[in-house]
């Protein structure tokens, strides 16, 4: 079996050849290759994963190449972990937008509109050269943001599903609160990708949500730094990134007095690959851990596992095709949800009738993410202007009009029609 990761120079690789060597009962991979345009940073990836599998007794063959084309050749899945223009892109994106006083995130608002506008046209390209070369290959796509790149990806045609570890990251925490293992734990987990709730937490055929919330109401709201009687009346846990719709004043005083995550996220990289350059190093060190991809290669190998080997667990958590789940959205949007995985793709679970306290949310940013694509496939500054409209968290002209102005220009250089 051959895997190919696009982007396989990031500093996150080592926890993605972690998961393939602790699991690779599951998932025997034979082949990994690691592409990137970076070699100096495949020069120091390559080599640590080689040690990380030698330690580990994995036998699969790591090889680095910058050729995209020869990377993915042969390739039964292509996963996509890319970020265009790098951390400094990101810094932009989390900078500009507090001018209007708009949240500075990197998926989130104005930052992510920028973020969509720059990655798309790339991940399309690569997916072409993918088809081109192996059209039974699975894309799994970890680039953000993950719903309109997914979206873009299976609205070409691609043979693609997205993944976010925010699913498995609640699973894993609620598994600890409640201390049972993390298969035990079924998620009702219902929404788009960086904007979900966790309506139901299954646990040996009981939800356990109710319980979950009073026995432990405390320390999940002080996780997701929201007020304890804020989840209480939700009755539900939403993803951190709620806390960017539910709490957005608050968070953009705190961007405009603290460095941005990007900065922060600059500073570990580069103590990272310092740590990597050490012959010595044969492990993902302490370090990575502090990123926010935790679990990440575990979803990875369950979700290549699942697509081709019909193995790992039946059911995860991924972002795919509506085709009538959430029935106040479009057939072609992308939700993230529960679903069965098969070789053959992904079918979602039934969802319950979702409570307009959220459906209302997540029809507003799916039409933000269907113009937000548009503006992605086409460019322009009228549909950059319009998607920026319809975000929930931006809205009035004024701010749409500045912001479209700002996000073209910070990236002239990534985007061809400007
Ligand atoms: C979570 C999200 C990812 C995101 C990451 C950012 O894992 O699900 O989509 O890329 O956080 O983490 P970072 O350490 O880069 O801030
Ligand atoms: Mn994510």
């Amino acid at each position: 079996m051959k895997l190919t990761v696009v982007g396989g120079g990031s500093t996150y690789t080592p926890e993605l050849i972690d998961g393939f060597a602790r699991l690779r009962d599951v998932l025997p991979v034979t082949e990994l290759v690691l592409t990137d345009p970076a070699t100096d940073r495949l020069d120091l990836i390559g080599p640590l994963s080689r040690r990380i599998f030698d330690r580990l007794g994995h036998p699969g063959r790591i090889t680095t190449t910058t050729d995209l084309d020869a990377a993915v050749d042969g390739a039964d899945a292509v996963l996509l972990q890319l970020r265009v223009g790098g951390q400094a892109a990101r810094l932009q994106d989390e900078t500009w937008p507090l001018d209007c006083g708009c949240v500075g995130q990197e998926t989130t608002g104005a930052g992510g509109l920028a973020k969509a506008l720059r990655t798309v046209p790339v991940v399309l390209d690569i997916a072409d050269r993918v088809r081109r070369s192996n059209p039974d290959a699975w894309i799994i796509d970890f680039t953000n943001p993950v719903g309109i790149v997914t979206r873009a990806l299976l609205q070409a045609g691609h043979k693609a599903l997205g993944l976010c570890n925010v699913a498995i990251g609640l699973q894993r925490k609620f598994a600890a609160l409640l201390n049972v293992t993390p298969e035990d734990v079924a998620l009702d987990h219902v929404g788009l990708n960086h904007l979900t709730w966790e309506t139901a937490v299954h646990v040996g055929g009981e939800n356990v949500l109710p319980r979950l919330l009073t026995e432990h109401g405390e320390t999940i709201a002080a996780d997701l730094r929201l007020p304890l009687p804020l989840l209480t009346t939700l009755g539900v846990v939403p993803s951190y990134y709620l806390r960017y719709f539910y709490a957005h004043d608050e968070v953009v005083r705190e961007q405009r007095t603290k460095p941005s995550r990007a900065a922060e996220v600059a500073r570990m990289e580069q103590e990272l690959l310092t740590l990597y350059a050490d012959p010595a190093l044969a492990e993902k060190p302490p370090l990575l851990a502090k990123r926010g991809g935790a679990y990440y290669s575990e979803a990875a190998v369950d979700l290549a596992a699942a697509l081709l080997r019909n193995a790992g667990s039946p059911h995860q958590v991924v972002n795919t095709r509506n085709n009538g789940t959430l029935p106040f959205l479009p057939d072609d949007a992308v939700v993230e949800v529960p679903a069965r995985i098969t070789p053959k793709g992904a079918e979602p679970l039934p969802v319950s009738p979702m409570d307009p306290l959220f459906s209302g949310l997540v029809a507003g940013v799916t039409a933000y993410e269907d113009l937000a694509l548009e503006a992605a496939l086409h460019g322009g500054r009228d549909r950059v202007f319009r998607a920026l409209l319809a975000h929930p968290l931006i809205g009035q002209y004024e701010y749409a009009d500045r912001l479209a102005d700002t996000l073209i220009a910070h990236n002239r250089e990534h985007l061809t029609w400007a």
